[in-house]
C-alpha cells in the first residue's frame, strides 16, 4: 500500500427529512447571508426550494435565490452569480440540486472569496486561490459525488473547454442528503448517475500500483457490486428507498477518495468523456459507459491480472486464462451498461458516428496536442486516444 493522506471534512447529515435541518446547521456553521443556487426548475417543481427558503426564513437568515444551472455548468452563469453574491456580501453558498449546481456553487463561492479573480484563471491554473467561503450541498440526484469532493467542472462556452478543478477548497462544509429527493428522477438519469458512481471506484481500481490493497479493493468491489444492484432495483421501482439510500451513499464514498487510499487515480475515461461534453454537450455519466468498454479492450493487456480480478469478484468469472476471465468481464460490464440502457458507443450516444477528422480534434484536445499522457494504467497518448474514441 502507498502512503497516503486523507481528509474528507464535510459533515454529512442523512436520511429523510434531511433538508429540514438546513437553517440550523447553516446557523451552527456561522452563516447568515446565503446564496442559493439550483439548475433547471427540478426543485421548484418539487416545492424542495419553497421548503428551503421557509425553513431560512423563519430562523431569521437572510438569503439570495439564483437559478438557470445547466447539466454540463457553464461559467457565465457562475460569474454572474459571482456578481450579485458579492452584491449581497454573501458569506455561504448552498448548492440545491445536483453535481452541476454544486459544482458551480463551489466556483461562486471561490469567486466571492476571491473578487479581483477570474473564476476561469483559476480552473486554467493561471491563479491559484487559497481561501473560498463555505459552502453547502441539498443533494438530489446520486452521482457526481459533488457534495463529498474535492472536484469541480465547468465548461467554457467561449472556448469550448470543460476543466475539472482539484483542491481541498472544493470540500464542502456539509451535505444534506435524502434519499426521497431523488424520487423523482427520471430513468436515464438514474442509470447515468449509477455508471458515474461505478466509474468513481473504477477510475481508482484499474491503477498502475503494483502494491497488494487488499480493503481498498474489496470495498472498492463491494461498491460497484452494489451500484449494480440498486440501479436494476431502481429501474424496476424508482421511490425504492432502501435501493436509494444505498445508491446515495455510494455516490458520496465512490468520489471522496476512500476507494482511492493507497494507489492512485487514473480517469482517463473521463477526461476523454469531458471533450464529448464539451463538443456535444453530452449526459457525464452517459460519456463514461460509451468510453469505457473501448478503453478497457484497449488497455487491459497491460495488466491483464488485474482485470481478471475486476471479473473474478463483480461477475464470479474464475475459469480461463488471465486473458480470457479480463475480456470476459468487460463483455459482461458492457452487457451491464446495456441492460440499464446506457451506451457502449459514441454512436449511441445521439451524436452519430464521428469522422476520422472529428476523432483526431478530440483526441488531441484531451491531450493538449499530445503534450500530456491521461492516466497511470497505461498512460493514454494521443493515438491511444484517437483508438478508443474510434
Ligand atoms: O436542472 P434540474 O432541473 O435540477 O434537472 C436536473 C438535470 O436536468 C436533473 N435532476 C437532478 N435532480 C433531479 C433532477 N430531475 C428530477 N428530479 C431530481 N431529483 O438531472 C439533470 C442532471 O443534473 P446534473 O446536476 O447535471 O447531474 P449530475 O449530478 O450527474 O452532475 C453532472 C455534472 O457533474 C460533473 C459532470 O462532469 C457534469 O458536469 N462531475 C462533477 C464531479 C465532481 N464535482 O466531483 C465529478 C464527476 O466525475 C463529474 O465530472
Ligand atoms: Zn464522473
Amino acid at each position: 500500500m502507498q502512503s497516503f493522506t486523507f481528509q474528507s471534512p464535510t459533515e454529512i447529515i442523512f436520511g429523510r427529512g434531511a433538508e429540514d435541518r438546513v437553517a440550523e446547521r447553516l446557523r451552527a456553521r456561522g452563516a447568515s447571508r446565503i446564496l442559493i443556487l439550483y439548475g433547471g426548475g427540478s426543485v421548484v417543481e418539487s416545492g424542495l426550494l419553497s421548503r428551503i427558503e421557509k425553513n431560512l426564513t423563519s430562523a431569521g437568515l437572510a438569503f439570495l435565490v439564483i437559478g438557470g444551472v445547466r447539466p454540463n455548468p457553464r461559467v457565465s452563469l457562475v460569474r454572474e452569480a459571482i456578481r450579485e453574491g458579492i452584491a449581497a456580501q454573501a458569506n455561504f453558498v448552498l448548492g440545491v440540486g445536483g453535481g452541476s449546481v454544486i459544482d458551480s456553487a463551489k466556483a461562486v463561492a471561490h469567486g466571492i472569496a476571491n473578487p479581483t479573480v477570474d473564476i476561469w484563471d483559476i480552473w486554467t491554473h493561471k491563479v491559484e486561490i487559497e481561501q473560498t467561503i463555505p459552502i453547502g450541498t441539498v443533494l438530489t440526484i446520486p452521482a457526481a459525488g459533488s457534495e463529498v469532493s474535492d472536484s469541480a467542472v465547468l465548461t467554457n462556452e467561449d472556448t469550448g473547454r470543460k476543466l475539472g478543478l482539484n483542491t481541498p477548497l472544493n470540500r464542502p462544509l456539509i451535505s444534506f442528503l435524502n434519499p426521497e429527493l431523488a424520487f423523482t428522477l427520471p430513468r436515464a438519469q438514474i442509470s447515468a448517475g449509477a455508471a458515474d458512481i461505478m466509474m468513481h471506484t473504477m477510475e481508482r481500481y484499474f491503477t498502475n500500483v503494483k502494491e497488494p490493497n487488499v480493503f481498498t479493493d474489496r470495498v472498492a468491489e463491494a461498491l460497484i457490486r452494489t451500484v449494480m444492484e440498486c440501479a436494476e432495483r431502481l429501474l424496476i421501482s424508482r421511490k425504492d428507498y432502501d435501493a436509494m439510500s444505498e445508491l446515495m451513499w455510494c455516490g458520496s464514498v465512490s468520489h471522496s477518495g476512500f476507494t482511492e487510499l493507497g494507489r492512485c487515480k487514473d480517469f482517463s475515461v473521463h477526461k476523454l468523456g469531458h471533450e464529448l461534453s464539451a463538443r456535444f454537450d453530452s449526459t457525464h455519466g452517459a460519456t463514461l459507459t460509451a468510453l469505457w468498454p473501448s478503453w478497457a479492450r484497449h488497455v487491459y493487456k497491460y495488466d491483464a491480472a488485474r482485470f481478471a480480478q475486476f471479473a473474478a469478484a463483480i461477475f464470479g468469472v474464475n475459469a480461463g486464462t488471465d486473458e480470457e476471465r479480463a475480456r470476459a468481464g468487460i463483455r459482461h460490464m458492457e452487457e451491464f451498461f446495456t441492460s440499464i440502457e446506457m451506451p457502449t458507443s459514441l454512436a449511441g450516444l445521439g451524436i452519430g458516428t464521428p469522422g476520422k477528422g472529428t476523432i483526431e480534434e478530440l483526441a488531441r484536445a484531451a491531450t493538449a496536442n499530445d503534450t500530456i499522457r491521461l492516466g497511470c494504467f497505461h498512460p493514454l497518448n494521443a493515438a491511444d486516444a484517437a483508438a478508443i474514441y474510434t
